[in-house]
């Protein structure tokens, strides 16, 4: 934790008027000393900033606690995983939107704006998709189909879409994927014309991991939308992941890497925050946790055009970290039993008091 821009946004908490309780949570959890207890969503609005999370559907139909922190905390939502192809069209040209529209239908109630995530990408597709023997210009239409039937379904509901995810491999070539090997680099033009031209409204993502510092990755995906944008596709932002671990170091940099893709003209987003450590967790790896969120928030609020910060997921009680990274774990704002965690302090903290560069959002 910078203790100076702590002590700074404590320094302006304390001093502000009798700020109305908020829920922060089931565990009945109080802001500390000097730190306001409104709810991140509230926070985030000062700053003229969106801040959202990633849902898990089947929790928000059964879980009471996870349904009122969804709609009590956040003003964005993001489908974790029921806007997938996998999940929006298991039958060829067979749709099922019905857990995506009730979560629509949720935000629309919370007063939220919808993430859509994904349109293309390399995983979560459907079994008749990858293992059936389409020639080139079969799977051209396929995906431009999908996209197309996708986005107008959500026509006018959607805030912004994730068009394309992870595109890039880490040393900043494109990646080996169904999608470049039958239809060549040009696909990525293509589905941000075809998303546009179903819902012109739209703000458009180009969405990836490991790009939220400067690097080869990074670099390649500056390339990419700068070119875009100067032969016209319409691309709208740049979604930074931020899926971090802190046994890798926390990175630096981040918000002059943000600064480049804002002087573009292009909005920013992070998309999918999360802090990840070996297990067990213990007090020392929640702090530096804690300013892994922190930072990632800084570089947004930095960043003039960074419209939403959003975490992939708030509990650690349904997160994707310990089936996909075995061993490691506690990588959300909340504990298990939905006690917020310094991790949510410092977001807390982090959104209070900040003045914003003029004209975001
Ligand atoms: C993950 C979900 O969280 C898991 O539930 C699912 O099993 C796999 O996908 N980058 C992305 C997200 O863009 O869609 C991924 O979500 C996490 C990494």
């Amino acid at each position: 934790m910078s203790l100076p821009r702590l002590a700074a946004a404590v320094a302006t908490a304390c001093c502000l008027a009798v700020l109305p309780l908020a829920t922060a949570g089931p565990a009945g959890a109080s802001g500390g000393p000097g730190v306001p207890d409104r709810p991140l969503r509230q926070l985030a609005a000062d700053d003229r900033l969106r801040i959202g999370t990633a849902v898990d559907t089947s929790a928000l139909a059964d879980d009471a606690d996870y349904r009122r922190l969804t709609g009590g905390q956040f003003s964005t939502v993001t489908p974790e995983n029921v806007m997938k192809w996998e999940v929006t069209e298991p039958r060829q040209g067979e749709y099922d939107y019905a857990a995506a529209d009730r979560l629509v239908d949720f935000a629309h109630r919370h007063g939220q704006k919808v993430r859509g995530h994904v349109l293309v990408w390399h995983n979560q597709l459907p079994s008749w998709l990858t293992s059936g023997n389409f020639t080139a210009d079969q799977l051209r239409e396929i995906l431009h189909r999908h996209i197309t039937d996708t986005v107008r379904h959500f026509k006018g509901r959607v805030w912004q879409w994730d068009v394309v995810n992870e595109a890039f491999n880490d040393d900043g070539t494109l990646r080996d994927s169904i999608w470049l090997r039958e239809l060549g680099p040009g696909y990525i033009a293509d589905a941000f014309r075809w998303a546009h031209e179903a819902d012109p409204r739209a703000l458009l993502f180009y969405n990836d991991y490991n790009t939220e510092w400067t690097g080869p990755k990074s670099d390649a995906v500056y390339d990419l939308v700068r070119r875009l944008r100067a032969e016209g596709v319409p691309v709208d932002g740049v979604g930074f992941q931020g899926h971090l671990g802190i046994q890798y170091g926390l990175p630096t940099g981040m918000a002059a890497n943000f600064a480049r893709f804002d002087r573009l003209g292009l909005a920013t987003a992070v998309t999918e925050a999360d802090v990840r450590m070996e297990m067990p967790a213990d007090a020392e790896k929640l702090a530096t946790q804690a300013e892994g969120y922190r930072l990632l928030l800084d570089a947004c609020l930095r960043t003039r055009h960074c419209v939403s910060f959003t975490v992939w997921g708030f509990t650690d009680k349904y997160s994707w970290v310990p089936s996909t990274f075995p061993g490691e774990g506690a990588a959300n704002l909340y504990d298990e039993d939905y006690r917020p965690k310094p991790a949510y302090r410092a977001l807390q903290a982090e959104l209070t008091g900040r003045a914003r560069p003029a004209s975001a959002g």
